[in-house]
């Protein structure tokens, strides 16, 4: 596996590709309420990384993808496709940002509470945001990328939540996705040991009920077999000398 360390100018890029992807979440979530359709959210995005960042929406024609972000709402995994559907009291949505600035990609997903979901539902969300926490608190020299998807499967499956195993993290640079594949799963001591200046993503779909995914015919939305509520949460994240640096960090979150 070719990994891509990045110099200390392709880290100063990677920081401000990050903190734009992190200012559109930021920017959306007043709109993100009961009555508003995903198409909406898009234009909203679409127009705010364009004209107001000066940035490319890295989704929009990505190996066909026909939008600028992915909303996947309650049982739907990822990669759901804006469109008509609205918003409705008590859903949960991820958001997935990608960015491209001066060549670089930020890329970061957050889960939306709509009105009052049920407990079950913010308990989901709860847990797949302790899921990628966890797993970046880890993140320094030394350690391997099974020692993160293990903590990742722990923390899930012991709270009677699962894995989905079909999609996983990434390396990121001046690719969307590059080497290493960063699992969600996986056993202690083994896997890639991470270095200082690999940029990579962590991003937990993680289910309510069974693991097991399927893709529908418009051949990007993936939805949870069992029909279950999923979650996902998404940080671009580097290796620096001692520990980590979450490139993508919103301002309503403690680093
Ligand atoms: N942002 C997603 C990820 O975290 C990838 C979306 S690919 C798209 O890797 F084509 F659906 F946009
Ligand atoms: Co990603
Ligand atoms: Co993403």
């Amino acid at each position: 596996m070719a990994v891509n360390i990045k110099n200390s100018a392709e880290i100063n890029s990677m920081r401000v590709a990050g903190r734009l992807a992190a200012r559109v979440l930021e920017y959306i979530e007043p709109h993100v309420r009961p009555g508003i359709s995903t198409e909406s959210l898009n234009e909203i995005c679409h127009r705010f990384i364009t004209e107001d960042l000066q940035a490319i929406p890295a989704p929009l024609n990505y190996r066909g993808f026909p939008k600028s972000i992915c909303t996947s709402i309650n049982h739907v995994v990822c990669h759901g496709i804006p469109g008509p559907k609205k918003l409705k009291d008590g859903d949960i949505i991820n958001i997935d940002i990608t960015v491209i600035k001066d060549g670089f990609h930020g890329d970061t997903s957050k889960m939306f509470l709509v009105g009052e979901p049920p407990v079950r539902a913010k308990r989901l969300v709860e847990i797949t945001h302790e899921c990628l926490w966890q797993a970046i608190r880890m993140v320094r020299p030394g350690i391997r990328l099974g020692d993160i998807g293990h903590t990742i499967q722990h923390y899930a499956e012991s709270h009677n939540c699962s894995v989905v195993r079909e999609y996983c993290g990434h390396g990121i640079g001046m690719e969307f996705h590059e080497d290493p594949q960063v699992l969600h799963y996986g056993d202690p001591g083994t896997g890639l040991v991470l270095e200082a200046g690999l940029t990579f993503t962590i991003e937990p779909m993680i289910n309510a009920g069974k693991r097991h995914v399927r893709l529908l015919q418009d051949n990007w939305t993936v939805v949870t077999r069992d029909h279950s509520l999923s979650a996902q949460w998404e940080h671009t994240v580097l290796v620096t000398d001692c520990g980590y640096e979450v490139l993508t960090l919103r301002e309503d979150e403690a680093p």
